[in-house]
This record gives C-alpha cells, structure tokens and sequence, in this order.
C-alpha cells in the first residue's frame, strides 16, 4: 500500500492524514469545504513543529510529511490511485451511505475502503457497496497522531485478508491495532459512553457535583481526566448520538442518555468546542473552570 485518501479534513482527519504522510505514503485528503483543507493544512503543520521540538521527528521528516500531502475537494481526484480510502466525513449515516456508494463507482477494485466512525455499522456501509468484503472499520482515537491505539472493526463480511492487511498497515503506522467485531459501539464506546452516561446520572440525582465527581475518578481510578470533561471534550452531541446508537441497537434500557445530556445538547452547550459544557472554556486560554450552571 502507498496510496492513501482520506475523505473529511476535520479533527480527525487531518490527524490520520498527519500520521500516513509522516510514514512516507502518498495522501489525497478531500473535503467539500476549501477552508477545512487550508485549516488542516496549518494543523497538520503546527502538530509536525511539536513533533520536531520533542525530538520525535526532524526538520527533514517535516517537510517530507508536508510534501507526501495533496488536497483536493473533489473526490474522484483524489482517490482513482488509492490502495486505502479512510473516511473520517461528519458522523452522520446519510452522509457516509452516500459517501461510501460514490467511492464503491470511482475507487479501483483493489481499493480497500475504510472508515473512522464512531458508531455507525460497518456492516450496514458495507451493504451499500459492491464490495463489503473490503470495507473495514479504522476507528482512529484523538489526538491522531499520539494516540497508540487503532480499533479495526470487521463488519459481518469483511474478509480475513482484508482485516489482516489494515492490522498490518496500522502496525507500520506505529499504532497498536485490536481487532474487534461490528456491534454497536464496537468497544472503545460500549464501555466508555456507558461510563460517561453514569457520570451525568451520578450529577443529576445529586450525588455529588461536576468537580467532586471528576475527582473521584481522577484520583481514585487513575483516570488521567474525569469522564464529564472528557464528555466535554468528546462533545456532549457526540455522547448524546453514540448512546442512541447503543440504546437503538441493543434495546436494552441501560443505555438511555440522562435527560440532562439530552437538554444540554438542545440547548447548544455542546462542551469544549461550544464554549461551554460542565465546564467552561474560554478561546486562547488554558483555563478551565466549571460552569456556573453546575456551582452550588
Ligand atoms: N472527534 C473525535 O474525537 C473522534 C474520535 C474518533 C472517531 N471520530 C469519527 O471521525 C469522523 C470525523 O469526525 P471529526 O470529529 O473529525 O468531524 P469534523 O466535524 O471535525 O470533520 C468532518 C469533516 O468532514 C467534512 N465532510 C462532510 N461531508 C463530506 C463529504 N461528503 N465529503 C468530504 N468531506 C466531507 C466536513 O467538511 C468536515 O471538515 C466521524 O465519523 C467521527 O465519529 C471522531
């Protein structure tokens, strides 16, 4: 494999296209939107200066990462070459049936196609193409470039081969892939949303406050951040979409997103990148305090 596209230059990826091209592969990433390009673009090279400062990669390996990159915001001029497509594209099922169907006409055959999504069936965006045995979860974890882990998601018909070739291909990136089958949440957020979920229950039934419960987990369970910040920064509309997906899909009550998650996402505080979640962030500044909404 050399050449790589990945479609969607948001958070995430401009992050898996950060890490391809500083392991010498070739990388197309598309987007609809022109101003997301340039903006990975910027990340993508403020990220590599971070790497040169901490030593992990040299001035050299910048360049060579920049240049290993073309952008493109027309699909089919990206990926007619491609061995891999990652689809990392808004997290919503319309956009990525249609996205997948496209690829499934203008990709070679050979083309493995692949996605980043959190939560949507890997086997449901294999049923829209022709090729289901080559469609593959890539489920990237954020940051991109220092997260170690790659969870790779057989849908019902992805084949061995295919599962094995990403296995490979994720371990030459550095990352440590698992393998897991396609059931809701796979199982990063089975168990992590569930978690999150109990935290906001934990608040809501007034067992204890957003700081206090953030604590406990921190401390207590060595987390490196408690689980309603970490909501924050997944986005509250990401947890509130992910437990859907978990509650839909098993049926099971357990599941059932807290009503304040569900009321803090319609009322637009969606966490970090609204501004405001359980806690409260200000633009250019590293501090964060817990919102007023949540102080006794
Ligand atoms: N953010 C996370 O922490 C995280 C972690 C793991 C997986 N994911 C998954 O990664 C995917 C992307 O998430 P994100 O946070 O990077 O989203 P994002 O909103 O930051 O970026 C999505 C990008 O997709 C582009 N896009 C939308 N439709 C498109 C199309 N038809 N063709 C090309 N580009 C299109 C948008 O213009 C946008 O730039 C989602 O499936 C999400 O569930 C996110």
């Amino acid at each position: 494999m050399k050449n790589i596209a990945v479609i969607g230059s948001g958070t995430m990826g401009n992050g898996i296209a950060h890490v391809f091209a500083q392991h010498d592969y070739r990388v197309a990433l598309i987007d609809i939107n022109q101003d997301a390009l340039d903006k990975a673009l910027s990340t993508i090279e403020k990220n590599l200066d971070r790497q040169v400062d901490k030593g992990v990669i040299n001035e050299q390996g910048k360049a060579k990462a920049l240049q290993n990159i073309h952008t493109y915001t027309q699909m089919e001029n990206g990926v007619y070459e491609a061995d891999l497509v990652v689809e990392a594209a808004t997290e919503n099922v319309e956009i990525k049936l249609s996205i997948f169907r496209e690829l499934d006409k203008i990709c070679p055959d050979k083309t493995i196609l692949a996605s980043n999504t959190s939560s949507i069936s890997i086997t449901k965006i294999g049923a829209v193409t022709g090729r289901p045995g080559k469609v593959i979860g890539m489920h990237f974890m954020n940051p991109v470039p220092v997260m170690k882990l790659i969870e790779v998601i057989r849908g019902y018909a992805t084949t061995d081969e295919v599962t094995d070739q990403v296995m490979d291909l994720s371990r030459k990136l550095g990352k440590s892939p698992v393998e897991v089958n396609d059931y809701p949440g796979f199982v990063a957020n089975r168990i992590l949303m569930p978690m999150i979920n109990e935290a906001i229950y934990t608040y809501y039934e007034g067992v204890a406050g957003v700081e206090e419960i953030d604590t406990v987990m921190k401390l207590g369970m060595a987390h490196p951040m408690g689980p309603l910040q970490l909501a924050d920064f997944i986005g509250l509309d990401v947890c509130l979409s992910i437990l859907r997906v978990l509650h839909d899909g098993f049926g099971n009550p357990k599941y059932a997103p807290c009503p304040l998650l569900a009321n803090m996402v319609e009322a637009g505080y969606k966490g970090a990148k609204s501004g405001e979640g359980f806690y409260k962030y200000t633009k250019g500044s590293k501090e964060v305090t817990v919102s007023e909404r949540f102080k006794k």
